[in-house]
């Protein structure tokens, strides 16, 4: 039976506990969003601000449950985090009372190992725990553990933590990674600033979020330098100062509303966007026929071809960047569903994340598992709403995206996945026209 009740299209600035999206679908979205600040920069901005004991100011903060970890971790061992508007943050590290980053931050968030290097390189020592993160594969850390064996440190793992020691200061060294890492490079980065000496890390990695983090160590006093694509450099330097910075334009948040155009058959434009940072996604709408245009800082997304079945199939492999984000995978699939004939999708990142297209395939989508690596996706199939569960960041946006793009009223479970890395999510898609609300759990019959 359908649910009698009238929707009403509410934005709530906070999270509700254990909440889902409602979407009623099949309405192109058109209209001008602003992308926040990045996630992936904000998190390792925040963590390296405890590489002095000076204040740190940034400015283009994304207000997102991830942050709202970070910060809330870095507290809790003594350093002063303050917020003083929306946006803003503000990190003192001059008191740093407990070395010890407990299981309850690690376990909310594989970030909080982001704080290994940083502490253990400013301290000599740091306990912290084997971190968790979203369900994607097995994820471990040894590349940052073996990282920092290389600079000099010692380090045991006994009941869930690492115990590291730094007798004497961390050594500068030849850091050599067998495969690219995006936060290994990080936090490698990170504990060279202060090492003794000179170190290479190769090959790191060459994501943009990097490069910001790069551009604010350099304002602290750090000699860091990227000296071939593949290639950073650190002298490491006695201390370093406070600075302030602004953080980088979130390239995944952007791609998710690119997406989010393309497949209602909307017009949408982005602000404040990375284009430069999205040459491979952008590479993908255009080969399957959604128009794109870049400006300086702004992206233009047509999706009205889609509405007459002009989006075509395309075989797609993520890579560590300059490649196609792994993190815009899911919202590809999503128009991959929409693209007349059989994409081929790889994944080449990490295991498990094309579990996500079962739920897919819940509200319609013809998507095949062909192994932890790859799936084969069949277009174009209208997409209906249905009661589905998000069981990752990235996936959980995409989620959203099909229920946008489906007839009928969509019902989303574990919304604070998405959370954590999109700010005002909903809020953004009801300036578009989009019809989204969140409510707490529990309190709809949802019907599939
Ligand atoms: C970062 C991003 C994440 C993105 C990913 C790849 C943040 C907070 N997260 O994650 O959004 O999807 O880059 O672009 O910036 N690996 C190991 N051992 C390690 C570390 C990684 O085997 O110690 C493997 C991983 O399982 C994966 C590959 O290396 O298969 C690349 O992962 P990595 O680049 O390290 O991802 P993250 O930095 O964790």
């Amino acid at each position: 039976m359908a649910d009698a009740r009238p929707f009403h299209w509410e934005f709530h600035p906070e999270p509700i506990a254990r909440e889902i999206f409602r979407i009623e679908g099949g309405k192109p979205l058109s209209g001008t969003v602003r992308v926040s600040g990045s996630k992936n920069a904000a998190l390792k901005l925040l963590a390296a601000a405890t590489l002095t004991g000076e204040r740190c100011r940034f400015s283009n903060v994304p207000e997102i449950e991830d942050v709202r970890v970070m910060a809330e971790t870095l507290r809790d061992i003594g350093v002063v985090v303050d917020h003083p508007s929306e946006n803003n943050y503000e990190v003192a590290s001059g008191d740093v009372e407990w070395l010890f980053v407990p299981l309850e931050a690690a376990a909310k968030m594989r970030a909080s190992f982001m704080l290994l290097g940083p502490l253990l390189a400013r301290f000599g020592r740091v306990i912290i725990s084997n971190p968790g993160g979203d369900r994607i594969g097995r994820r471990p850390v040894n590349l940052h553990v073996d990282a920092m064996r290389s600079l000099g440190a010692e380090i045991e793992y006994r009941n869930g933590y690492y115990f590291a020691r730094a007798p004497g200061r961390l050594r500068g060294a030849e850091v050599r990674f067998p495969i690219v890492s995006v936060m290994g490079t990080e936090n490698a980065m990170l504990a060279a600033t202060l090492a003794d000496g000179h170190t290479v890390i190769r090959p790191a990695a060459r994501e943009p979020e990097v490069d910001d983090l790069i551009a604010f160590l350099q304002n602290m006093g750090a000699g860091v330098e990227r000296t071939y694509p593949d290639t950073i450099e650190v002298e490491g330097r006695k201390r370093l100062r406070g600075a302030d910075h602004r953080v980088v334009s979130d390239r995944i948040e952007a791609g998710t509303f690119m997406v989010a155009g393309a497949v209602t058959g909307g017009r949408v434009t982005l602000t404040d966007a990375p284009c430069d940072y999205l040459s491979a996604f952008v590479d993908v709408l255009g080969g399957a026929g959604v128009d794109v245009s870049c400006g300086q800082t702004t992206i233009e997304v047509d999706g009205r071809a889609g509405l007459e079945g002009g989006f075509m199939a395309r075989n797609i492999e993520t890579a560590p960047y300059p490649g196609l984000a792994t993190d815009l995978q899911p919202p590809a699939c999503v128009l991959l569903s929409q693209a007349a004939g059989t994409s081929r999708v790889h994944e080449a990142v990490f295991e498990d994340r094309l579990e996500w297209l079962t739920e897919l395939a819940r509200m319609g989508a013809e998507a095949r598992l062909l192994d932890e690596h790859h799936a084969e996706i069949t277009g174009p199939r209208p997409l209906h709403g249905a009661e589905v569960e998000i069981g990752d960041l990235r996936a959980g946006a995409s989620l959203i995206l099909a229920a946008l793009a489906a007839r009928g009223t969509s019902t989303i479970l574990g919304a604070h996945h998405v959370h954590r890395g999109y700010e005002n999510i909903d809020g953004k898609f009801l300036e578009l026209g989009a019809r989204i609300e969140r409510v707490a759990e529990g309190t709809v019959t949802t019907k599939s």
